[in-house]
């Protein structure tokens, strides 16, 4: 639709930003809903994201979404970021009240709401969680499952440094194991998420054998290019319920959209559909 002189403005920084599907998803939903309001893809150079960030209020941005590599920098440039982004160390959302920017971090609510909507049968409070890799995405996984009562995290990372730092920083829930226990520290799981990019497109291949499972158990991976990687296959052989990455991305979008443009929108089966068809079918390096 034609923009009016009220149209609210958005957009996501990166560097470079050519790769963010935010402008897709937020573009759908201000289509469906109809609204006066434009998201944009803003590419700014890591030297200028203080004076980026800084020039929201004048130019009248509603806010932004922030992307690789901007997330845990631009923690210094804001007014004021919430309890989930300081837990995570990074902030992906950023909205302008007043002048000022408030910071948060949406990844921790796009992975649970997207592992509850895909596995409505997991339950937090019965059984140990297993999260491969120890980086900024794990952080945010690690806080999902904690707030949602996760008693138990085992942490498996190839740098062993980060998965220790990690449970140190998250306390007793959490439990560092060697990489190269990541198939024997499968057994009594009920969730086994991979934040690590093993299995993305151009990467090796998240090598782990599933046997040990339980037959309940619930397997989410958070690459979602491609879609359907070799763990979420290996999952499906099995009969697990196996929930892929691109609905954590989806609902990661819903409270930044809802603060900019005043609606919570929704995740549907063609939004899901329409972005689907934008990830390349290509797969990990074998
Ligand atoms: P993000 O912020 O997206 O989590 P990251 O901090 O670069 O990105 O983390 C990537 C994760 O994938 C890390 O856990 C990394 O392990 P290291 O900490 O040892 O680097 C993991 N990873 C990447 N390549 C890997 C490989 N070939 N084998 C095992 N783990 C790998």
């Amino acid at each position: 639709m034609t923009l009016s002189g009220m149209a609210r403005v958005a957009g996501v920084m990166g560097w470079p930003v050519g790769h963010s599907r935010s402008p897709a998803l937020h573009g759908h939903w201000l289509e469906v809903y109809g609204i006066d309001g434009a998201y944009v893809p803003l590419p700014v150079h890591p030297d200028r994201l203080g004076a980026a960030l800084k020039a929201l209020p004048a130019l009248g941005f509603a806010g932004v979404n922030l992307t690789l590599p901007h997330k845990e920098a631009a923690l210094v440039h804001l007014t004021r970021t919430d309890d989930v982004a300081r837990r995570i160390g990074a902030v992906n959302t950023v909205v302008v009240r007043e002048g000022e920017l408030e910071g948060s971090n949406t990844d921790a609510f796009g992975f649970i709401e997207n592992l509850r909507g895909g596995a409505p049968t997991w339950q937090p409070l019965l059984g140990a969680a297993v999260v491969l890799g120890a980086g900024g995405a794990a952080r945010a996984v690690v806080v999902a499952l904690l707030d949602a009562g996760v008693a138990e995290i085992r942490v498996l990372n190839r740098t062993p440094e980060r998965a220790v730092r990690l449970a140190r920083d998250f306390g007793g829930a959490l439990k560092s194991l060697d990489w190269n226990a990541r198939a024997h520290a499968l057994a009594d799981v009920n969730l086994l998420v991979n934040t690590t990019s093993l299995g993305m497109a151009g990467q090796p291949e998240l090598d782990i054998a599933l046997d040990r499972l339980p037959s309940h158990a619930v397997v989410n991976d958070i690459v979602y290019v491609p879609l359907n990687t070799k763990l979420l296959t290996a999952a499906r052989a099995r009969g697990l319920v196996a929930v892929d990455g691109l609905g954590m991305l989806l609902h990661q979008g819903r409270p930044g959209f809802h603060a900019w443009f005043g609606r919570d929108p929704d995740v549907t089966t063609a939004l899901y559909t329409r972005l689907a068809a934008t990830i390349p079918t290509a797969s990990a390096t074998p």
